[in-house]
């Protein structure tokens, strides 16, 4: 096996790679919207799938809950199957004001409770992870184009998603529009391994105010964010 998580051979997976948390995520993306598709990875059922969209080879590869298992499938892809283009494909919970469910958020940086990013710099350093801006600049040409409710800022990624210590209201209050558990350590890793990196999510629900997604409603939003991330990542 090349790795201790990814039993795909070298070359198998495309330069761009689409990375849901959700293994069947990633084989509901390769089923829906990719053509040729074969089974890369089946390790723990931690799903990767290569094929073609519109002629373009493209992979998705399922990364998992939270920074720590993100970066496991994400520090393997850019070192061994040397992935250069990698787009999270995730949701999160809506927490700016102007924030609704359904909508698109493009993560341009990503604060953090993470240990992972402190931990990275020596002490009183706070790095700023950011997307790569060529990613970012594409997905939202193509987001305003396609008539998308989008929108681009800080996503907070919590290393738990059971707590009652951080004041979210306060991030809020910053200008953080929603919260997951991987965007922080996705960009870090970006920045240290050279691959570009983007998060693209949808809010499948609110902190302050009462939301709630039908699962029809709850596809289309996951389709159009899939479409964006499959546009984006072959323009
Ligand atoms: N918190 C953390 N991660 C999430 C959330 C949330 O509210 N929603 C979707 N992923």
């Amino acid at each position: 096996m090349p790795t201790p998580h990814i039993e795909a051979q070298p070359g198998d997976y495309a330069d761009v790679v689409l990375l849901p948390g959700d293994p069947l995520r990633a084989k509901y993306i390769a089923e829906h919207f990719l053509e040729d598709v074969h089974q890369v990875n089946g390790v723990r059922n931690c799903l990767g799938f290569t094929g073609t969209y519109k002629g373009h080879r493209v992979s998705t590869q399922a990364s998992g809950m939270g920074i720590p298992s993100l970066s496991i499938y994400v520090t393997e892809l850019a070192t061994v199957y040397n992935v250069r283009t990698m787009i999270r494909v995730g949701s999160c919970g809506g927490m700016a004001p102007d924030v609704n469910m359904r909508d698109i958020l493009l993560a341009q940086g990503s604060s953090t409770d993470s240990a992972v990013v402190a931990n990275t710099f020596t002490a009183g350093v706070h790095y700023a992870p950011l997307a790569n801006f060529e990613l970012l600049d594409t997905a939202y040409q193509i987001a305003k184009q396609k008539g998308l409710d989008v929108k681009v800022g800080d996503i907070f990624a919590a290393d738990r998603f059971y707590n009652d210590e951080i004041d979210m209201k306060k991030l809020a209050d910053f200008g953080v529009l929603g919260t997951e558990m991987e965007s922080a350590g996705f960009y870090l890793l970006g920045a240290k391994l050279g691959f570009r990196a983007l998060s693209i999510l949808t809010v499948s629900d609110l902190l302050f105010r009462e939301g709630s997604l039908s699962s029809a409603e709850r596809e289309r939003s996951f389709n159009d964010m899939i479409t964006l991330s499959l546009e984006t990542a072959t323009a």
